[in-house]
C-alpha cells in the first residue's frame, strides 16, 4: 500500500518528470494494488486455517445479509438482482460463513455472462444437515474444470477478470472444517449452482 501511495504521489508531480515516465508509474500503482490484494487473500487463507474457528448457533439469514451488505457497491454497479430465501440456523463460525457467502456471490457477479447477473440463494433441509444453493446465470463452469477450480491458485478459464484463484480454496476449507462439502453443477438454464452443506444447529 505504501507502494501504491508513493506511485500516486509521483504521478501528481508527473508534469515535473520526464514525459515518458507516466506509463511506468501507472504500472507500479497497478502492480502494487494487485500485490496488496494478494496479500489480503493469503492472510485470509492463513486466518481460516482449521482449528481457528469457533462454533456457535448461527442464523445464516443474517450472515448472508451482512455478506450482501459488504458487496452493496459491486451489486449496484453490476445491476445484479439477488433473491435470498429464508435461511436455516446452523452450527458454525459466523465470520467464516460470511466469507463463504461473500466469495460465492462475488464470483457470481465477476463471472457473469452476457446478461445482467441474477443470483438466487436458497436452502434445503437434509436430516441433520442443511444445503445452501447459490445459483447464477453467469458464464458457467466447463465440466473439466468443475473440481479443479476449488484448488488454490487455479483460475480455470478466467483471463480477463482479476483475481488470485484463492477464493474457492479458502471457502472449501471453511466448509470442510464445518464438516460440510462444497461443489458446483451447471444450472438448468446456463450459469452455475454452487452448493454447500453445513451441520444444522441442535440445542445442547
Ligand atoms: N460463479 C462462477 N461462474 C463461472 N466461473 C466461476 C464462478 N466462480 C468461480 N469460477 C471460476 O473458478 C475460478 C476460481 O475461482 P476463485 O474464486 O477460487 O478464484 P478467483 O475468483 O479467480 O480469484 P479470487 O482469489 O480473487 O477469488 C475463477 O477464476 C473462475 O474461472
Ligand atoms: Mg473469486
Amino acid at each position: 500500500n505504501g507502494i501504491v501511495g508513493l506511485a500516486a504521489v509521483l504521478q501528481r508531480r508527473a508534469d515535473t518528470l520526464p514525459g515518458d515516465i507516466r506509463p511506468f508509474l501507472d504500472k507500479i500503482e497497478d502492480q502494487g494494488r494487485h500485490m496488496a490484494s494478494l496479500i489480503d487473500s493469503l492472510l485470509a487463507y492463513a486466518d481460516n486455517a482449521p482449528g481457528t474457528q469457533t462454533f456457535e448457533q448461527v442464523d445464516l439469514g443474517s450472515v448472508a445479509r451482512s455478506a450482501l451488505t459488504l458487496l452493496e457497491t459491486d451489486i449496484q454497479n453490476s445491476r445484479t438482482q439477488i433473491s435470498l430465501e429464508e435461511m436455516p440456523v446452523v452450527a458454525g463460525d459466523p465470520a467464516q460463513l460470511e466469507r463463504v457467502f461473500g466469495n460465492l456471490v462475488q464470483n457470481a457477479i465477476k463471472y457473469k455472462g452476457e446478461a445482467d447477473p441474477v443470483i438466487a440463494i436458497t436452502s434445503a433441509e437434509l436430516g441433520d444437515q442443511v444445503r445452501i444453493d447459490i445459483r447464477d446465470n453467469g458464464m458457467g463452469v466447463p465440466d473439466n474444470l468443475r473440481e479443479r477450480i476449488f484448488n488454490p491458485l487455479d483460475r480455470g478459464n478466467a483471463t480477463t477478470q482479476s483475481g488470485h484463484g484463492l477464493g474457492l480454496s479458502i471457502i472449501r476449507r471453511i466448509v470442510e472444517t464445518h464438516h460440510g462439502r462444497i461443489w458446483c453443477q451447471p444450472a438448468p438454464d446456463g450459469g452455475t449452482v454452487f452448493s454447500f452443506t453445513l451441520p444444522r444447529y441442535v440445542e445442547p
